[in-house]
């Protein structure tokens, strides 16, 4: 699914770049794939999905 269709980024890529690429706010998104740096009505979304991928990242390093 597409999230800025500005930039063509999609819902997969920005959880690979948090998971893989360290990014870890809106900021470090925009700053590595332009995410809400255009008309910005993805920004909510992005958001949501930065936050999501940190949270299931940390509940799946706690296992264990
Ligand atoms: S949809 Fe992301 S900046 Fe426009």
């Amino acid at each position: 699914m597409f999230v800025c269709m500005c930039y063509g980024v999609t819902d997969k890529k920005i959880e690979q770049v948090v998971r893989d690429g360290g990014v870890g706010n809106m900021r470090e998104l925009k700053h590595k794939l332009g995410v809400g740096s255009q008309c910005g009505a993805c920004i909510q979304m992005a958001q949501a999905i930065i936050d999501k991928t940190i949270v299931d990242e940390s509940l799946f390093k706690d296992v264990g």
